[in-house]
């Protein structure tokens, strides 16, 4: 089963609880929160106060992707925000073991990003300890951008070694996913889908957005 997160950095933030409603009843299996610290990425978007606002409006999982320096320094302030999820750049994280084991002493799950010059062999080592893995298929900091068509390979390779390992991490995309790019991440391995254009930015609306991803995805989710 292939599962939705649609990012609110799409959204519309003064109706943004009623966005998230029609997302909602969509079938979305959780959302995606981009919290941009203007270093890491060359973009500045919200913190725990967004987090916190959206803990209040959905009983959805949240996952929160920290594109910031230093994220092991805010994973307390994003947990007690609400997140359930807590994603940290590789490029980061010197010390990513050190992160991820303080990412779950505070009863999160842990999930580790890596950009799209990234190798997915500097995972190798974490792999058993993650929740989940997000290769990022655009470069982070802004939504809208194309989807990097030479990520597929990433993404095909860590399928690979996360069913060898018989893993259940997992496995997600973020940047550039719509209607033409959701099925090829798919046949590569991707079981998680985050899209903020793709579903805020529907002309129809965020419902419509995420039922045609789910289109999209359909004829794979039919095959044996
Ligand atoms: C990009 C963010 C994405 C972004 C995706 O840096 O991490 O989550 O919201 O936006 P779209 O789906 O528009 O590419
Ligand atoms: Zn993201």
């Amino acid at each position: 089963m292939i599962k939705i997160a649609p990012s609110i950095l799409a959204a519309d933030f003064l109706r943004l609880g009623e966005q998230v409603k029609a997302a909602e009843v969509s079938g979305v299996d959780r959302f995606h929160l981009d919290v941009m610290d203007g270093c890491f990425v060359p973009n500045i978007s919200f913190g725990a106060p967004v987090i916190k606002a959206m803990r209040r409006t959905t009983t959805f999982p949240l996952e929160t992707h920290l594109m910031i320096v230093h994220p092991e320094q805010y994973l307390e302030t994003f947990a007690e925000a609400g997140s359930d999820t807590l994603i940290v750049h590789q490029e980061t994280s010197p010390h990513l073991h050190r992160t991820v084991q303080k990412i779950k002493a505070l009863g999160k799950k842990a999930g580790v990003a890596i950009n799209p010059s990234t190798p997915s062999i500097l995972l190798d080592e974490m792999i058993e300890d993650l929740d989940l893995v997000l290769v990022m298929t655009v470069n982070p900091g802004f939504g809208g951008q194309h989807f990097i068509e030479s990520t597929l390979r990433k993404i095909r390779t860590l399928r690979e070694w996360l069913d060898r390992r018989n893993s259940k991490c997992e496995l997600e995309v973020d940047g550039g996913i719509e209607s033409h790019t959701a099925l090829k991440v798919v046949q590569a391995g991707a079981r998680v889908l985050v899209a903020g254009t793709a579903v805020f930015g529907h002309p129809g609306g965020p419902r419509l957005g995420v039922e045609s991803l789910m289109q999209a995805i359909s004829c794979y989710d039919r095959s044996p």
